[in-house]
């Protein structure tokens, strides 16, 4: 095999590229990586919690399946990945507190405790006195709110570190360069051409470009997958060691009907997230942003005006139009996919990982994951030159 030839080839080198890519060379794939800076993306800017049950909506039962699986994987995908690198993800196991601040707020609270029975989750509802027993930061104002310990937290930058040494350590070829187009003969996709020119093969190549997967050139366009760009402004705060413990899990609420939320980290970062705005491609950090955020975390807990600001930043979540990510074999013979992970990246970064190296091994999906098919939204098959 030339270096620039492999048998997978994986566009895009974000988390979820390369678990994607770290999966594929321990089953015995030579795989490659491109992407001009492997270890970035959405994850950089990412909160990591893992949000399966206070992320609960409406019509997303199909999907709770998926995070529900993954959420059970993370304990030993985290400890797998911490083994191989020496690397500390952040994970915690410090549980979630979603909370009301008005009347508004607890009935939307209370219709999601109602979906997460229903849907037999653990969560518990508990009375505003109750939440500020657990978080005595709360404001006093707090109605009420669910517990739901079995919500957990990663640091995804942590997490991103550690998969590129996973890559690293099982041989996984790192080509720094963008990917500009698919190369596709006789209705196959057979590799990647780069932005200098450069033309890397692969047996299979699997599109993990993450908002971007929709852009990449060469590509019929009904193989193209539907994901679009939805920008979160997140910000970084410090608690001093004089503070701390300030909350002893993730704090989250809707407040006038946008999500705001508080991840503390056992190093003292505080992350606040985060808008969701449909803006195309601009990560711009604004101010109205930034007010937003720290008006409404303000709400939830008065005292985080007092903590130093660290870092403002603004990422593209890839948005898909069922909210749920698109996985395995597509209609183009070579090509898979696994994108359009929207809110739930981190989260579901180890089931992933599974499937996709499942699918490149057999060329189907595991049942778990048959739901997200790129299939449900486009050709099922393709005998046609591409576009
Ligand atoms: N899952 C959190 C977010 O997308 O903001």
């Amino acid at each position: 095999m030339s270096s620039r030839t492999s048998d997978v080839l994986v566009i895009g080198g974000g988390i979820i590229g390369l678990v994607t890519a770290w999966r594929a060379a321990q089953r015995g794939f030579a795989t490659a990586v491109v992407d001009p800076a492997p270890g970035g993306g959405a994850a950089q800017v990412a909160a990591g919690m893992l949000a399966a049950v206070s992320e609960l909506h409406h019509g997303e039962q199909t999907l709770l399946g998926l995070n529900l699986a993954s959420a059970r994987r993370y304990p030993e995908f985290a400890a797998e990945l911490t083994e191989l690198t020496g690397l500390d993800l952040g994970y915690r196991r410090c549980g979630t507190l979603a909370v009301a601040l008005d009347a508004d707020d607890r009935t939307h609270l209370r219709d999601l405790h109602a979906l997460q029975q229903r849907s037999g989750l653990e969560s518990e509802w508990l009375s505003g006195r109750e939440c500020r027993r657990l978080e005595p930061l709360l404001a006093p104002g707090v109605r009420g709110g669910l517990r739901v310990d079995g919500d957990h937290q990663i640091d995804p930058r942590r997490l991103a570190a550690a998969l590129l040494a996973a890559c690293e350590r099982t041989g996984v070829v790192l080509h720094r360069a963008w990917a500009e187009r698919c190369t596709v003969l006789r209705d196959r996709a057979v590799g990647v051409a780069t932005a200098d020119g450069t033309e890397l093969g692969a047996g299979q190549v699997v599109l993990a470009a993450g908002s971007l997967s929709g852009r990449l050139a060469g590509l019929p366009r009904d193989v193209l997958p539907p994901v679009r760009p939805v920008k979160g402004q997140v910000l970084r705060l410090t608690v001093p060691a004089r503070y701390a413990p300030f909350l002893s899990r993730t704090v989250r609420a809707v407040v006038r009907g946008s999500q705001v939320y508080l991840v503390p980290r056992e190093n003292g970062e505080l992350v606040v997230g985060a808008t969701s705005e449909e803006l195309g491609w601009d990560t711009t950090v604004t101010a109205g942003g930034v007010y937003e955020l720290l008006r409404d975390a303000h709400e939830l807990v008065p005292g985080i005006t007092e903590l130093p600001l660290t870092e403002t930043r603004a990422g593209l979540r890839p948005g898909s139009p069922d909210n749920a990510p698109l996985l395995g074999p597509t209609a183009l013979d070579g090509l898979l996919m696994a994108t359009g992970h929207y809110r739930n990246g981190v989260l579901l970064t180890p089931v992933t990982g599974d499937v996709m190296a499942h699918a490149l091994a057999t060329g189907d999906l595991p049942e778990e994951a048959r739901p997200f098919t790129p299939a449900r939204f486009g050709a099922t098959h393709r005998t046609e030159q591409p576009a």
